[in-house]
């Protein structure tokens, strides 16, 4: 089946055939759904999510400045620095739950790369990390930075203590 012929069988929309080919397995999964008799529209929802990177996960790295612990956890598309240090057992406060009033959950991103890729911090957080215990050019405060493909292979430092201003 041609890209052109599969393209205009997805749900009749009018889908670039550019967004097909760069979605991450996107056409094979699809193609792949279709094929396996699942339909159209199961073959839609399949393409949807590998668009959208549902399932894919990245490789976070957390260094603990209190004890020199380290551990290396993959971490879901979407998912916060935060959320992925709770669901994986990492000691980072998040004392207001990301809600921007306080500083615990500062991290610092190890590589000044990765940290020139990320959304610029907005000026509440800020405000808030111009609080945070021992602050660097690097600092973020991880209840607001979201897992994104470009960031697979990061490292954070915990620092060896935090600042709660609530
Ligand atoms: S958890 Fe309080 S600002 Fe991030």
């Amino acid at each position: 089946m041609s890209l052109r012929t599969l393209s205009r069988a997805l749900a009749g929309t009018l889908l670039p055939l550019g967004t097909l080919q760069q979605a991450p397995g996107g056409l094979s999964s699809a193609a792949a759904a279709a094929a396996s008799g699942g339909g159209w529209r199961h073959a839609w929802r399949r393409f949807s999510a590998a668009a959208e990177g549902e399932g894919e996960t990245i490789s976070v790295t957390f260094k603990d400045e209190k004890d020199g612990s380290e551990k290396t956890v993959r971490v879901p598309l979407g998912k916060s620095l935060l959320e992925a240090a709770h669901d994986n057992e990492v000691e980072l406060e998040g004392a207001c739950e990301g809600s921007l009033a306080c500083s615990t959950c500062h991290v610092i991103v190890e590589d000044q790369e990765y940290y020139d890729k990320l959304p610029e911090p907005d000026d509440d957080e800020n405000d808030m990390l111009d609080l945070a215990f021992g602050l660097t050019d690097t600092s973020r405060l991880g209840c607001q930075v979201k897992c994104q493909r470009f960031m697979d292979g990061i490292a954070l430092r915990i620092p060896s203590a935090s600042n709660d201003q609530q």
